[in-house]
């Protein structure tokens, strides 16, 4: 029997001469059947459909992966079928789907944590500054420098009326800011950066008091310009998943641990359904959760490893940098350069690999490639893999729908796949209509197209499961009465019932000092 080290010896053969026919049959088992590290089957080869296609886990995920291809080439049947091999391995896996099409929510049935824009809870004040800014002022340049200045003066003080509130009696909302603005401008102990709730209607009245000291009324526009911006996001329901619950904070630990499966609960992954929340707020809401991600992998000591799967990766971290997503950009950037070191990995899945950023798939270590019949974007697929394996892209025109290509550091040798059927019942949703379906008969009923026009005027789903699907903790802020933040705190689902199928490195107790490390800087 060769005694050989499979993964070592033929990638270095691979860099020379990936030109498969050249290997026996023989060959071909050590290579691909050989392996120590826990793997995943993905499909067979194509050259020979007896032996199985495996891809390191560990290698796959530690050093990002890309999954590119044409559309309808299989590019979400192969998230689909590689993620769910990877938890059924790994029941205590913490994997975030950005889902912006409300593709997966059958996929990976109740192994899944799917939150829609119905139940996502994202208060504006986990929202770094550059975030806030953002989100909350104008595309116009110089008009954003104006709204930015006022920002920064406007939130830290809310942050301290709020710092303030918690420790009084008094609600922020009633204090007069006369009587206490002396008493803020000391509370130097908060800073615009520490992670304090702030409500936003503080943020709004401390506008409003700003606005009163102006002498000269040529000043005002910058002012009012923010507060009829603010007014109208507060005022928009697609923005609810960051206005709701101003009167009392939901606690750090519920959001987190709700959308990084802390602890598991059997749940191994969140579905985070952008389908409903508006495009423009895509980029900051990837943004506040990739970077929430990075902070807690960080302050976590490496002890909860996170996967962020990006659907339709170019959308909202684009190669052109006159589209905006700056934050987004930065956050991904800054994943894809250190998270490895943090155990914070990425999967970037796109149909135009031309137009995304170029850093972040250059530090993606393997590629699964699908028919890609662009030439400006098979381009960019021939810059990220081995010199070795050019030659092999020479096929990617001509790949059938679920066939591919695998490159790179999780596997022994570039391979061309064709993946495993993905039973019909898991398969994301289609985005496609069928016309003839739908063209067979009028399906446009009086009570349907009632229901379109509401939820047009609305700008909410008129989902009749709404309801049932939200999540427990919404289901218990709508229909129970109002409780202080402290009992709120002691009320909450406490962290500590650790499921017993949950991972021992993330129990309770422990994520819950991690977070409070995290977030109040108490390492
Ligand atoms: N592994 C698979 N098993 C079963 N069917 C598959 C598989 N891969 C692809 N398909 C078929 O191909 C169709 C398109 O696949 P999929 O939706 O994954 O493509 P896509 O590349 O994500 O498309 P888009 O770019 O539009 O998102 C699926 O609806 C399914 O019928
Ligand atoms: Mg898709």
């Amino acid at each position: 029997m060769l005694q050989i080290n499979p993964g070592f010896f033929f990638r270095i053969f691979a860099m020379v001469s990936a030109v498969q026919k050249h290997i026996s049959k023989r060959s071909f088992q050590i290579i691909f059947s050989k392996e120590s590290s826990p793997c995943i089957d993905v499909g067979r080869l194509q050259q020979d459909n007896s032996i199985v296609a495996r891809v390191r886990i560990d290698d796959m995920l530690s050093k990002h992966f890309a999954i590119i291809g044409s559309t309808g080439t299989g590019k979400s049947c192969t998230v689909a079928l590689v993620l769910q091999a990877i938890l059924k391995e790994n029941p205590a896996g913490h994997v975030v789907l950005f889902d912006p099409h409300n593709e997966y929510s059958k996929s990976f049935g109740d192994r899944a944590e799917v939150i829609t824009g119905e139940t996502l809870d994202l208060p504006l004040w986990m929202f770094d500054f550059v975030e806030t800014v953002e989100l909350l002022t104008s595309d116009i340049e110089d008009q954003a420098r104006e709204e930015e200045e006022i920002l920064n003066d406007v939130i830290l003080m809310a942050k301290r009326l709020f710092d303030r509130s918690m420790s009084r009696s008094d609600t922020s909302a009633q204090v007069k800011l006369d009587d206490v603005e002396m008493e803020l401008q000391r509370a130097t102990h908060i800073s615009l950066d520490s992670p304090v709730p702030y409500r936003i209607r503080d943020v709004v009245k401390l506008i409003d008091h700003e606005m009163g000291k102006l002498e000269n009324s040529s000043n005002l526009q910058p002012y009012k310009r923010l507060k009829r911006r603010i007014q109208s996001l507060i005022a928009d329901p697609r923005y609810a998943f960051i206005f709701r619950n101003q009167a009392k904070p939901r606690p750090l630990e519920e959001t987190i641990g709700r959308i990084f499966r802390l602890p598991v609960n059997g749940k191994p992954i969140s579905i985070l359904d952008f389908s409903s929340i508006p495009s423009e707020t895509l980029n900051v809401v990837v943004s506040v959760v990739s970077r929430l991600a990075f902070e807690l992998a960080t302050w976590s000591q490496r002890k909860i490893p996170i996967l962020l799967v990006c659907e339709e990766a170019h959308r909202y971290i684009p190669r052109d940098v006159t589209q905006g997503f700056h934050s987004t950009r930065r956050i991904i950037s800054r994943i894809a350069k250190e998270g490895r070191k943090y155990g914070v990995s990425l999967g970037i899945i796109s149909q135009r690999p031309s137009e995304l950023e170029p850093s972040t798939l250059s530090q993606c270590s393997t590629i699964f490639s699908m028919r890609l019949s662009n030439e400006i974007d098979q381009k960019f697929v021939r810059a990220a893999v081995p010199d070795g394996a050019a030659e092999l892209l020479t096929f990617l025109p001509s790949l059938g729908t679920a066939e591919t290509m695998v490159f790179g550091e999780a596997v022994n040798l570039p391979m061309r796949v064709l993946l495993n059927n993905l039973p019909e019942e898991y398969r994301p949703h289609s985005s496609s209509a069928s016309f003839t379906d739908l063209w067979a008969r009028d399906t446009s009923t009086p009570q349907m197209m009632e229901q379109v026009y509401s939820s047009w005027k609305t700008r909410t789903h008129k989902d009749s499961d709404a309801t049932s699907a939200r999540h427990p903790a919404q289901r218990r802020a709508v229909d129970e009465p109002e409780l202080t933040l402290a009992q709120r705190v002691a009320a909450a689902p406490s962290l500590q019932q650790a499921d017993a199928d949950a991972a021992p490195r993330s129990t309770g107790s422990e994520v819950r000092q991690l977070l409070n490390a995290a977030f109040h800087r108490e390492n």
